[in-house]
């Protein structure tokens, strides 16, 4: 293949065809293309659209990088659940204990933190001992185990994937619809479910800010599903404000398992918590549950203890030490408002680029990350609050970098002197 002409192709707006795509994506999956180049065709995708043909081949190229999983003889209906990416979006951390509690099968390639959000990978590997790099014969044996087997994509599944996601994640061409379309339903297609359900997120901290962008990218991402033999649906859901109460890796993980345990059900978290009920239910009657009784299951799943039971199993399972005791960060400083009123906006982007300074994502494609760290958040969108009450949690790896952010966690919350209605977590399904 001559990727300088594959580039130029492009970048001059010209449609690529079905075999220069897959050439191009095995080639990506085997590392044999210089970062330089594939992030040149990268930004020329991100700038002449790629077609809807052509996010398809992209993805089926992508899928056939690696393996594809077959997940026979495995006890069906076999789902996957994946978002489009948001800030403090945790939601698979207990969506899929969920689903294997309600006796589905999950087999899932997560990513890791992609722009301004994080990844499952990334908070996962916040577990200490934790695996996210299980061979494609692991993932399956532990899915017929316990339910649930998820990984990260490896040199054997959806590895084309891995490189555009990583150059993606640092060249500035994260929010392109059918580059996105085509990574998440790369993976999809790998992992060999039959059923897949999305949370496309809508507002300033996802990919695609407006509702109306947002359901132009869940109608993409169906049209490309089905076409590729999935059975695809799409729930559109809010980011505009960070999801849940915490940004961070650890941070979230701790929120998910509260949520998971019971133990915390109020504040932010009940957002969050509300998502996860509401996803847990779309998947359950998308394999053919009646909407009243999967609503019913998804909230007893998590209220009779056996989401969290499954997901001690899971984590285990993959490699997590007993325990599962999460690292925290050496440093813990509480700021508090200096108005009072009713909370107006809590930015997402401004939270979620200070977890970034903290040290909790990456800014170049080998950066490591801190695990500790991150943001707290203890009010919500609608909280009436005093001034000299606590508003947020910084999780730094000294006081002096805590210290630093105290202006810009202020910022990032704003105080409105009269009432504002709570968001809706759901925004159509
Ligand atoms: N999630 C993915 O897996 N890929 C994207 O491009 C965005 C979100």
């Amino acid at each position: 293949m001559n990727v300088v002409r594959f580039i130029e192709a492009k970048r001059d707006g010209r449609a690529h065809t079905k075999e220069e795509l897959a050439e191009f994506c095995r080639l990506v999956g085997q590392s044999a293309i210089p970062d330089y180049q594939v992030s040149a065709w990268l930004m020329a995708a991100f700038l002449n659209p790629l077609s809807d043909e052509e996010a398809a081949w992209l993805t089926e190229g992508m899928a056939d990088s690696g393996e594809r999983l077959d997940l026979s003889g495995l006890p069906e209906p076999w789902v996957d659940k994946h978002s489009t990416g948001g800030v403090g979006d945790k939601t698979t951390l207990v969506v899929v204990p969920m689903l294997a509690a309600c006796g589905l099968t999950i087999v899932k390639m997560s990513g890791r933190g992609l722009g301004i959000t994080g990844g499952t990978i990334d908070k996962l590997e916040s577990v200490p001992g934790f695996r996210t790099d299980l061979s494609p014969a692991e993932l399956k044996a532990q899915a017929m185990a316990v339910g649930i087997g998820l990984g990260g994509q490896t040199a054997n599944l959806a590895p084309a994937d891995k490189h555009l996601y990583a150059l993606r994640d640092v060249t500035g061409t994260t929010a392109s619809m059918p580059l996105m379309a085509s990574s998440i339903l790369s993976k999809k297609l790998a992992g060999g479910a039959k059923y897949v359900v999305l949370d496309v997120k809508a507002g300033r901290g996802a990919f695609m800010t407006t509702e109306e962008g947002a359901r132009e990218l869940a109608k993409l991402l169906v049209r490309i599903g089905e076409g590729a033999g999935l059975h695809t649906s799409a729930l559109i859901s809010d980011m505009d404000v960070p999801l849940g109460s915490a940004v961070g890796n650890a941070v979230e993980v701790r929120e998910a398992w509260d949520v998971l345990t019971g133990r915390e059900q109020d504040g932010p978290v009940k957002r969050f918590r509300e998502l996860c009920v509401a996803l847990t239910a779309h998947v359950l009657t998308v394999v053919g549950e009646a909407p009243e009784t999967a609503m019913k299951r998804a909230q007893t799943c998590l209220t009779s203890g056996m989401a969290w039971e499954k997901a001690e199993r899971w984590l285990i399972a993959q490699g997590a030490e007993r325990h599962l005791i999460l690292p925290v960060a050496p440093t813990v400083l509480t700021v508090t408002g200096t108005e009072s009123g009713w909370v107006g906006d809590i930015h997402p982007v401004q939270i979620s680029q200070l977890v970034l300074d903290l040290g909790g994502g990456r800014k170049t494609k080998t950066d490591q990350i801190d695990h500790r760290v991150g943001v707290e958040l203890l009010v919500s969108v609608g909280d009436q609050v005093e001034s000299g009450q606590p508003l947020l949690r910084i999780h730094a790896a000294s006081e002096s970098a805590a210290e630093e952010m105290v202006g810009r966690a202020l910022g990032a919350i704003t105080i409105s002197p009269s009432p504002v209605p709570a968001r809706e977590v759901i925004r159509s399904s």
